[in-house]
């Protein structure tokens, strides 16, 4: 795709919330990880709220078998909604959870193959048009959000779009990593030209330290890609893989988050991300700073 070709703008977001969270175990048996909250929200609720932020109104979960309650967090709660208004409650608190009829689609992934197989089992509905992806386990805090920083400067280099951050080294084996280009600045954001990806790669092998971030914009392409993507790291069918395939064809570059991320697939992430959420809340601030003040003096 030459770079003149015409932007499309992105409607449509891709969630894959298939996996098992295994890693949170036992408090992921009975409820899907992209439930467990974050102070009052769960998880999934910050990357819906990131998505709408960006103008993005098409929201596509690949779900499997027991996430029913994801679905069911962004559907009327009819008894609920009525006690509430019994009780002279305000519903303003659920307007978050509010999907526009027709705009909250589901599909099955029905065997963990990768997220590579996640995201293309959402083909159908992505049709012909370029799309969003975000990974909840991720929280992304920015102003703007991590996805609007993206649509902005995917308005001025259309093709593909990844968010982008450095990490230590020694941790760069746990993610997709970039092969890092020509630098250019577009309006509000520097981005860098991605020349190489690689799915989780030794620290001896890694082509930098910058990793893929949990949110991209992708053009409709990389299906095809997917649909004759073979397994790679982990034995998985990878999305890293089959966008490394797009690149010198398409337009690839990515762009360094301003913002904060939290690491929500890892314990020690989802405690940094509750207590950062709760010292930035005008609600909460001063309470949460004077108990982390008297448990650390108590060690
Ligand atoms: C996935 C992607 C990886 C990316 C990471 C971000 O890995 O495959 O490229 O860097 O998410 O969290 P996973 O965490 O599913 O192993």
């Amino acid at each position: 795709m030459p770079e003149h070709a015409p932007i499309k703008p992105i409607r449509t977001a891709v969630f894959p919330v298939a996996g098992m969270g295994t890693r949170f175990l036992p408090a992921t048996k009975a409820i899907p990880k992209e439930m467990l909250p974050i102070i009052d929200r769960p998880l999934i609720q910050y990357a819906v709220d990131e998505a709408r932020e960006a103008g993005i109104e098409q929201l596509v979960f690949v779900t499997g078998r027991g996430k029913t309650a994801i679905v069911e967090h962004f559907d009327h709660a009819f008894e609920l909604e009525a006690t509430m208004r019994n009780r002279s409650k305000t519903l303003e608190i659920l307007e978050p959870t509010r999907i526009e009829p027709g705009n909250l689609v589901t599909v099955r992934q029905q065997v963990p193959l990768g997220l590579g197989h996640a995201i293309w089992c959402a083909r159908a509905i992505v049709g012909n048009e370029p799309f969003a992806i975000f990974l909840p386990d991720e929280l992304m805090i920015g102003e703007p959000g991590c996805m609007r920083q993206m649509v902005d400067a995917y308005s001025h280099v259309g093709g593909n779009l990844i968010s982008v951050l450095e990490v230590p080294y020694d941790e760069v084996s746990s993610y997709g990593v970039i092969a890092p280009g020509a630098r250019r600045e577009v309006p509000g954001a520097t981005l860098t030209e991605v020349t190489g990806l690689v799915e989780k790669p030794k620290v001896d092998k890694a082509p930098s330290n910058l990793i893929v971030s949990g949110r991209y914009i992708l053009q409709p392409e990389v299906m095809n890609v997917l649909k004759t993507q073979e397994t790679g790291a982990g034995g998985e069918i990878q999305l890293t893989d089959a966008m490394a395939q797009m690149i010198g064809n398409q337009p690839f570059h990515a762009v360094t988050f301003a913002g904060k991320r939290y690491d929500c697939g890892s314990k020690v992430g989802f405690v940094e991300a509750t207590v950062a959420l709760a010292l930035a809340r005008p609600d909460m601030a001063d309470d949460v700073r004077a108990l982390l003040k008297r448990l650390l003096e108590a060690g």
